[in-house]
């Protein structure tokens, strides 16, 4: 069985190499993670610009998996098998890390796997937290996506339970810091600025809560409206804008309806794990709050460590790793990046 697995990421602005080793228990080791990111050259537009982020990814490519080797320790020909993301996300972007592991695998002569981005950021707690508990929960929460998904297996099995239908959490926290003046991404900012402010200072919307709502769907756009439109009433009353209020309570609204829909999702299903990945899991509000609910309601939490909550290339070697361990079968050598890839297909 294939022991060592190297992991590339591309499809946003975070090329990423990680390699893993896999042990006969199943358990997956972490061996390097190497990451460059473009988020300086997007900073300007407030967003990730596509072409820029691909162009990056280009040049970055190479000197990051020789980094990722250096740093291991590892030879090339130490791999065993690669895994790729091959969706979703920005399709230049994916494209660049599925030509380069397309690449890797034929001049090697291993097997290339094409998997979800969204299952490896699930996958990546097992590098922290060791094997996931079957059935779990996963709140996944990035700038571009907002879910809930029960996880039966890391490998193959993973259903969709809610989804934002609008703005993602991540997407919020970036429009809100612009409206403050904060730089972008909006989420460490802001995290920073509530610390000095008062969560119930004002009271914000809470998205989708309604009694005829879906319950565990999300919507972010409000809540932003009414943070842009109570800072465009104070500054024209000429008021000084109160950052760290406005913050704390933004951050007060998006933690509450992130953690209550998902206990109730983990409580109604009987699910006992909750898994939170993805950039605005490293947000303390939500790690709070997620503690102090989950411990109420007797959930187990996970949280990985924000490095490898952030896009990164150790995510898809590990789950590249337990695609090896439960036996799929490898993606072909002709396949293609899928931009908007449906996170029940965890591997092409
Ligand atoms: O997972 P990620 O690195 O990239 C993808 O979007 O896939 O997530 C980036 C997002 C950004 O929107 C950023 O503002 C947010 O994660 N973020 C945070 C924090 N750190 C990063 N949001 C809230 N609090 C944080 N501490
Ligand atoms: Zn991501």
């Amino acid at each position: 069985m294939p022991r060592i697995v190297m992991g590339v990421e591309s499809s946003c602005d975070e090329t990423g190499v990680g390699l893993v080793r896999l042990h006969d228990d199943g358990t997956v080791e972490l061996l390097a993670d190497e990451v460059a990111s473009s988020v300086d050259q997007h900073a300007r537009f407030g967003g990730v610009v596509p072409e820029v982020a691909s162009r990056a990814h280009l040049e970055a490519m190479v000197p990051t998996v020789r980094r990722a080797f250096a740093t291991s320790g590892l030879k090339m020909s130490d791999v065993d098998a690669i895994a790729v993301t091959a969706g979703p996300g920005l399709a230049g972007a994916l494209l660049v890390g599925v030509s380069a592991a397309k690449a890797y695998a034929a001049a090697l002569d291993v097997p290339l796997y094409g998997v979800n981005h969204l299952a490896g950021h699930i996958a990546v707690d097992t590098l922290q937290h060791g094997p996931l508990p079957t059935p779990s929960l996963a709140l996944l929460v990035s700038g571009g996506h907002t879910q809930l998904l029960r996880v039966d297996d890391i490998a193959g099995k993973i259903t969709e339970i809610g989804s934002t239908v609008d703005d993602a959490a991540g997407e919020a926290y970036d429009k809100v810091a612009r409206v403050l003046d904060l730089p972008y991404p909006g989420g460490p900012p802001i995290d920073k600025a509530a610390r000095d402010g008062d969560p119930t200072a004002i009271a914000f919307p809470r998205g989708m809560t309604g009694p005829r709502d879906p319950a565990f769907d999300f919507s972010f756009s409000g809540l932003k409206t009414a943070v842009a439109r109570w800072v465009e009433t104070a500054e024209a009353r000429g008021e000084d804008v109160p950052v760290a209020d406005v913050a704390a309570s933004f951050q007060e609204a998006v933690a509450d309806v992130l953690t209550a829909k998902a206990v109730r999702a983990a409580t109604e299903s009987g699910i006992g794990t909750l898994v939170i990945s993805g950039g605005v899991a490293a947000n303390s509000r939500l790690g709070a709050l997620a503690a102090e609910r989950c411990a109420e309601a007797g959930i187990e939490l996970r949280v990985p460590r924000p490095r490898l909550c952030t896009d990164n290339g150790a995510m898809i070697a590990a789950l590249g790793a337990h695609l090896v361990a439960a036996g799929v079968a490898p993606s072909p050598l002709d396949l293609s990046a899928n931009p908007a890839l449906p996170v029940s297909t965890v591997c092409l």
